[in-house]
């Protein structure tokens, strides 16, 4: 399915990984997981551990979720960072090696960069990488890639905005970076200026091909996009409370933005949102977040059959 399907342990690390057969295979998969029959366990007997040392609620919950409707049994840490043995200093590596031994495969999310990678190059199981710091953060993407696909019907040919904290957004750089896989796509960076996309994703955007822009005024781009992806700015991740202030409030998606995003198009949010997409806009059909976090279980679902079945 992906790059390393030839390797004995099918790691989920980073978009990277995926080649554009891979992800049509992910998602026709995810579409079959819609309609699994509840009798049905292709993963009886199999157990995932998740070790989260960053606040979820979406991921954390729809990868077990997607575990519990295959038929397997899940293990969890939720607050790694306070209630393993991280406290007491232990490492990554070990922490895996250690659950390895006791699940087959691993669901971790952690406040470092690069922590998926590490984690990874010493496990026996399946890593899947459920966030590094402000690193990656690979089935988000997809199954943001899968939303646009089952919203909009293709996923060649899209002008995308992706708007907001565009520097410590993992779910954008990630997304961003899986559009190499698609064909004729445009991307718009609508960011505050202390939080634009970083110049590693730029880089490998020129590598790809995929033609990209920056765009401060987000009024000037809503008419003529397909998608816009809303993110919240990453607060837990700026030094002081003044940088954050600066960079924050300055993207919001209200009703006026409404009447002017193109009526074909979808909005998009990873969530959580804060206040960067007004409560009033929900109720509009092209407000397609709920939806898009729904979807969350049925690509889990077919990314934990992958590395697992
Ligand atoms: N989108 C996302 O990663 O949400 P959680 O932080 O709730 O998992």
């Amino acid at each position: 399915m992906d790059r390393e399907s030839s390797t004995a342990v099918r790691h989920v690390v980073e978009v990277s990984q995926f080649d554009r057969p891979g992800i049509e295979r992910l998602f026709e998969v995810a579409d079959c997981m819609r309609d699994l029959p509840r009798q049905a366990t292709p993963l009886a007997g199999f157990t995932l551990a998740t070790i989260f040392y960053e606040p979820s609620t979406r991921t954390r919950l729809s990868f077990e979720t997607a575990m519990h409707k295959l038929g397997g049994n899940v293990i969890s840490t939720e607050n790694a960072r306070e209630f393993s043995s991280a406290i007491k200093g232990e490492s990554v590596e070990d922490t895996v090696r250690i659950v390895g031994g006791y699940a087959d495969a691993i669901v971790i999310r952690h406040h470092e960069q690069g922590s998926a990678h590490r984690a990874a190059t010493v496990s026996t199981v399946p890593i899947l990488n459920a966030g590094d710091g402000p690193g990656e953060h690979p089935s988000q993407a997809l199954l943001d890639l899968y939303t646009i696909g089952h919203e909009l019907g293709r996923i060649d040919g899209l002008r995308v905005a992706l708007v907001g904290d565009l520097r410590f957004g993992r779910t954008a750089r990630s997304l961003a970076r899986l559009f190499r896989l698609t064909k004729d796509s445009e991307l718009v960076f609508v960011s505050p200026p202390a939080v634009p996309m970083g110049d590693d994703v730029r880089a490998e955007l020129d590598q790809s091909g995929v033609p990209y822009r920056d765009e401060p005024d987000l009024n000037a781009v809503l008419a003529d996009v397909d998608v816009v992806y809303q993110t919240r700015v990453q607060k837990e991740r700026f030094t002081t409370p003044g940088e954050y202030e600066a960079a924050r409030g300055q993207y919001v998606i209200d009703e006026t933005a409404m009447r002017r995003l193109n009526p074909g198009a979808i909005l998009l949010h990873p969530l959580p949102r804060v206040d960067e997409i007004a409560t009033d806009v929900d109720a509009d059909p092209r407000a397609a977040y709920f939806r898009q976090a729904h979807n969350g279980v049925f690509v889990r679902m077919a990314l934990l059959q992958h590395v697992l079945g």
